[in-house]
């Protein structure tokens, strides 16, 4: 029996002795506390690892990690635990919360320095970074060659850095924006060998706004003094790896990093009545902000006296909503549990939720042939899921399986039809394989359903995306279908 395959009949974290100090040596460097209490969770992640590397147990596998070639098999390891959910313009109101409130206000307050510094903490594969570079490049208009801008992306995952940095997306990652927005921001690329599929490569003018480091967050509570200053700093659905401790510590060192009059914003399930002690929360339309004390009541605050015009239409998925003036709220009394940004994959087969979970999580960090997998399995059991075959179309399409995708949002349409996100990327992959009348008839669907709800209502696998932006995207579409066909 060779050691693979010992491992493999080893079974689970209590078999394997080596185990208990394995899990403190990754929560004390990572730490995600979060796998306090998933021992098989964590054991079946770092069972891959022992797969890859052909060891038998977590012994064999910590002599690896402290011998000549441990760093590299460190930064696997934290890529195989740190699973990370992430895309473009994710969480429409803190979108249009920095649009309509949070960049405008910046923009006034630095008018006379002309600089911005913005770091995207827990950035995962960089979508969130880039959202940013997107509007601060449509805010700033013609004036950005005169300003000073730099947008930072940090990560533990060198993994998910190094998709950032090649700032190539499939359909997955764009999923909530309108195809205006897809043209406008991103260009087609073809397939290269080997894959199945083009992607859309994030424009040059974006992506050199954008850089991007490896850093722990963990480095940021052994910091003794503050480090680079920043005006604006997300660190969204990063906060739920930590044990409430790590989580005070560094909301406070992200705080201590703040200029005078900066903002930062957290995950939007993620706010703290205990932040209240070193930051003042803000409530805007949607969402919680946080900004250094003092700042609230401050002039500064004042509403802001320069907004340069955009130079191009504003993006549809950012609406210019007029935002009252920021009033200070009492944040929610318990930290919720984020679902769908759980770090796991869980346990797929447990019911459709925790299946379609897992699903995105793998598709969200680029495994997007293991989430195909893992939903095909899953399907077995639910496959009369429509929220499943939703799924099973947009990864289709990740896959370059356009005849599947055709197929699974058809029978995601078949076991709902008023699904509106269904009829939406039907309508899409319709438009896109020349089938104008075809197109037309799914987004007209979409549109009409849409209309029909509340405008503001956000759409059942919709990511945020309102039932107003829906009909407006859908519009949108059957115009340019409309203005193409003779
Ligand atoms: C759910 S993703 C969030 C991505 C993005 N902020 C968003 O909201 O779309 C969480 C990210 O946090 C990163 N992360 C986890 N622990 C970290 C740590 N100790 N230091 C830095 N990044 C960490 C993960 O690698 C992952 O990419």
């Amino acid at each position: 029996m060779g050691p693979v395959e010992r491992t493999r009949r080893a079974g689970g974290a209590a078999a394997d002795a080596g185990f208990p100090v394995l899990k403190a040596r990754v929560i004390a460097r990572t730490g995600h506390n979060y796998y306090a209490d998933k021992d098989d969770l964590l054991h079946d992640r770092v069972r891959r690892r022992l797969k890859v590397c052909g060891l038998p147990d977590c012994t064999a596998y910590l002599a690896l990690l402290d011998g000549p070639g441990g760093r590299e098999e460190w930064v696997e390891l934290e890529a195989e635990i740190t699973i990370g959910e992430t895309f473009f313009f994710r969480y429409a109101e803190q979108f249009e919360a920095l649009r309509d409130t949070i960049l405008p206000d910046l923009i006034a307050a630095r008018r006379a320095t002309r600089t911005l510094r913005i770091w995207s903490a827990g950035c995962s594969t960089g979508a969130e970074p880039y959202s940013l570079a997107i509007l601060v490049h449509e805010l700033l208009g013609e004036a950005l060659p005169d300003w000073s801008v730099t947008i930072l992306g940090t990560d533990i995952s060198e993994a998910a850095l190094a998709t950032a940095r090649a700032a190539e997306f499939g359909p997955w990652a764009l999923r909530t924006l309108g195809e205006p927005e897809r043209v406008r921001w991103f260009r087609n690329t073809p397939a290269r060998p080997g894959q199945p599929r083009g992607g859309y490569a994030l424009r040059a003018v974006y992506r050199r706004m954008v850089r991007f480091e490896r850093q722990n967050l963990l480095a940021l509570i052994e910091a003794v003094a503050p480090g680079a200053a920043y005006d604006l700093i997300l660190c969204r659905n990063v906060l739920i790896y930590f044990s409430a401790d790590h989580v005070n510590r560094i909301v406070r060192a992200l705080g201590q990093r703040l200029e005078g009059g900066g903002w930062l914003l957290i995950g939007h399930a993620e706010p703290n009545p205990a932040f209240g002690q070193w930051l003042e929360p803000v409530a805007l339309p949607g969402t919680v902000a946080y900004r250094p004390t003092g700042t609230v009541t401050a002039p500064s605050s004042a509403p802001p006296a320069f907004v340069p015009a955009p130079v191009v239409p504003a993006p549809a998925v950012v609406p210019v909503v007029p935002a009252p003036p920021p009033v200070v709220v009492p944040a929610p009394a318990t930290r919720p549990s984020i679902e769908g940004d759980r770090p796991d994959d869980g346990e797929p087969g447990a019911s459709p939720a925790a299946l379609r979970d897992s699903v995105r999580s793998l598709a969200d960090s680029g495994k997007t042939a293991q989430a195909w997998r893992v939903l095909q399995e899953g399907l077995a059991a639910y496959g009369t899921d429509p929220a499943l075959r939703y799924y099973e179309g947009l990864l289709a399409l990740d896959l370059g399986r356009e005849a599947d995708a055709e197929q699974a949002l058809r029978r995601a349409l078949f076991l709902d039809r008023g699904f509106v996100m269904a009829h939406y990327q039907l309508g899409l992959l319709l438009a896109r394989s020349g089938r104008p009348s075809q197109a037309a008839r799914a987004l007209d669907n979409a549109l009409r359903l849409a209309q029909g709800l509340p405008p503001g209502m956000g759409l059942p696998e919709g990511d945020g995306v309102s039932a107003a932006r829906m009909a407006e995207n859908a519009r949108a579409l059957l115009a340019g279908i409309a203005g193409a066909t003779p």
